[in-house]
């Protein structure tokens, strides 16, 4: 079972939608699919606004589980809730555990990096994104450090850069972004009125083949996706997706330092 964290320390950057629709999309070519709300406001189920029990019905394929009801956000209910998905992956249940992290550094980062093989960080590109990401590469270090084998698979630009950073974004992190940006879509405000994902609402919106691309990057489909539509091509010439054992690297925190 492989363990991908969803991540980033900045709030409302869209950790929890990227997390529910690539489970979503995951289930829906066949992976059997742990989804596993670690923040204490319960993001997942307050995005699909529904009885976690209902959720077969809601994502097929997928199970999701979270934080002890009321828990107060105590690194110990963390605890609690990752020894479930370390039993998870000893019981061959499940192909593939995806962690929805709240907008926090500190210990909470620490044990989520700890057990996660995968990270991608999820960012949006203006000044107070940039602003976040030397923190999460010290972090990022520092678990490997500790032992961590996780790994960088990636950047992802949940808003696509403005004109005016477009070059300062590439030369910083273009080699670490993902080949798709998600981009602003209202289909995934109505997805959120119905509760569901957007990529199984609307499966022909942009955010949704741009999810769809970044399934397939990081190899989350259990089959051949269908192919991906000319317009959803990447916008840059990048190298993420691979596994980026380097990634921390100094060039990053110069680059990241120029934007602030
Ligand atoms: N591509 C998008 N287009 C339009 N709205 C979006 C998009 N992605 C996310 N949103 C909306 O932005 C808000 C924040 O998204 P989300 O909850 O996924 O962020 P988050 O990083 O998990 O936030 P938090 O740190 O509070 O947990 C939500 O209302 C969500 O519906
Ligand atoms: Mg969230």
């Amino acid at each position: 079972m492989r363990i991908l964290l969803i991540s980033s320390q900045k709030g409302g950057v869209g950790k929890t939608t990227t997390a529910i629709n690539l489970a979503a999309l995951a289930g829906q070519s066949g992976s059997r699919v742990l989804l596993v709300d670690c923040d204490p406001s319960g993001g997942i189920s307050s995005s699909l606004g529904a009885d976690l029990e209902a959720s077969a019905d809601i994502l097929p394929g997928v199970e999701i589980i979270r934080l002890e009801e009321d828990a107060c956000p105590e690194v110990a209910t963390l605890q609690t809730l990752l020894a479930r998905v370390v039993s998870a992956r000893y019981s061959g249940d499940y192909d593939l555990a995806i962690l929805d992290s709240p907008p926090f550094l500190g210990e909470w980062l620490e044990l989520l990096l700890g057990l996660s093989d995968e990270v991608v960080l999820v960012m949006r590109s203006d000044p107070m994104g940039f602003r976040t990401l030397p923190a999460f590469l010290e972090a990022l270090q520092a678990a490997g450090a500790n032992g961590s084998r996780v790994k960088m698979r990636g950047i992802l630009l949940t808003l696509p850069p403005h004109d005016r950073w477009a070059d300062e974004v590439r030369e910083a992190i273009g080699a670490y972004l993902l080949p798709a940006t998600i981009p602003h879509d209202p289909a995934v405000t109505e997805a959120l009125l119905d509760g569901r994902p957007v990529v199984l609402t609307h499966p022909d919106s942009l955010s949704s083949v741009s999810y769809r691309s970044v399934a397939e990057t990081l190899g989350l489909f259990r089959t051949e996706p269908e192919p991906v539509p000319a317009f959803a091509e990447p916008t840059w010439s990048s190298t993420a997706g691979q596994a980026l054992d380097g990634f921390g690297a100094e060039p990053i925190y110069e680059n990241a330092g120029n934007h602030r």
